[in-house]
């Protein structure tokens, strides 16, 4: 099944019961938000969630574009992307956890042709301050699916404070033979849609007040579930990745980690810059600067005269025609280049800094600011620089 058929089959399931479909397009949340980017589909629905009526009713579906800097570091094993897309539905006040569950079930066996022994569920324990997630694991029972139950891991927050609450994970088996263990003990059950009952809402001092509305908020891992549905081993393999993985190779031998790292930097810059964000050297632009540095750094370990110039076009249309972006390749490409540029003229310019004799061996936190604060090199790049 295709990524775009998955798109397709999960948002008519939901709209066959009662969601409207909602735009979750940019990776810019909305303002007055303190986080960079959209992290997962519920953040948009923040004021819903808390009570606002939405204006499209209770029963909502979407796909949205999301990035998590705190992935960032995982990015090159099978399952982690810095944009990702995720499918979500919502009931806002409506119907309960179980009624999603099951239908979550009825999606993924009869809809998708999930083998419904491949699959695994977890549910939340309870603590000292909310009783066990009972009717999830009545509903698993029921439907005869295995059930592990945990703590931290099935209580779901968007961060510090906002909806939170007790959730639901559904595991799918990657692995070759039958399945075995359970998904806190063996990382071949990878998590593919997280089933949120938001009860409450966590305030600045930590403690949890009722939401006046019991909702439910579902996300499921879009490239996750297609590679796996694929029968392919990791995100990269899945036909989203198919012209990068054709193309990028040719232009640039590459073993497979770095090969993953730069095709899901160099997508993700693409879909960053397409989204409205300029390279800089705070906030957003900054979490692209990175993306792009961290790009070349790979590129340039092997040979230092690779550039982004040679990206095939082909490559960004692709990438901007599936997150329907309006930016111009071509221009995509300049800003690109443009960037590299930048970097090449720092390291030139960090090299001959560090060259000085005050430099040679360990560097102190002294020198870390003063080469940042009077020659503009960060902490990373001096460490790569120091290491050559
Ligand atoms: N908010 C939950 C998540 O991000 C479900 O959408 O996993």
């Amino acid at each position: 099944m295709k990524t775009e058929q998955l798109v397709s089959t999960f948002v008519e399931f939901f709209e066959e019961r009662g969601h409207r479909r909602i735009t979750g397009s940019t990776l810019l949340p909305p303002p007055g938000d303190p986080v960079l980017f959209t992290t997962s589909g519920m953040h948009p629905l923040t004021p819903y969630l808390e009570g606002r009526p939405h204006p499209l009713g209770s029963r909502l579906v979407n796909v949205q574009r999301c990035l998590r800097t705190t992935d960032l570091e995982e990015v090159g094993d099978p399952t982690h992307l810095t944009v990702f897309e995720m499918l979500g539905s919502w009931s806002l006040g409506d119907y309960e956890g179980p009624v999603s569950l099951d239908w979550g079930y009825r999606l993924l066996t009869e809809g998708l042709g999930v083998d419904p022994r491949l699959l695994h569920t977890t549910v939340f324990a309870g603590d000292s301050r909310i009783g066990p997630d009972t009717r999830s694991l009545e509903t698993w029972h029921g439907l005869g699916v295995p059930v592990e139950t945990t703590v931290e891991d099935n209580w779901w927050s968007n961060g510090p404070v906002g909806p939170c609450g007790p959730d639901s994970e559904i595991f799918l088996w990657s692995g070759e033979g039958p399945p075995e263990s359970t998904p806190t003990r063996d990382d071949r059950w990878v998590e593919v849609w997280n089933h949120v009952t938001m009860t409450h809402r966590r305030l600045d001092d930590g403690s949890l007040v009722p939401l006046p509305q019991r909702n439910v908020d579902t996300g499921l891992g879009l490239e996750r579930l297609a590679s796996l549905l694929q029968g392919r081993n990791s995100v990269f393999e899945s036909d989203i990745f198919d012209p990068w993985r054709r193309l990028v190779p040719t232009l640039w031998p590459l073993e497979e980690s770095s090969l993953r790292v730069v095709c899901d930097h160099l997508r993700s810059s693409v879909v960053v810059l397409g989204d409205g964000v300029r390279p800089s050297n705070t906030g957003r632009g900054y979490v692209l600067r990175r993306l792009v540095r961290r790009v070349l750094t790979v590129l340039w370990r092997d040979d230092p005269s690779r550039g982004i110039g040679d990206l095939p076009v082909e490559l960004i249309r692709h990438t901007r025609d599936h997150f329907r972006q309006d930016l111009g390749p071509e221009e995509v490409l300049r800003l690109l280049v443009e960037e590299e540029g930048r970097f090449r003229r720092i390291l030139e310019r960090g090299r001959q800094v560090l060259a000085r004799p005050r430099f040679r061996g360990r560097l102190t936190e002294e020198d870390f600011h003063y080469l940042h604060d009077t020659h503009g090199l960060p902490r990373e790049l001096i460490t790569v620089l120091s290491e050559e």
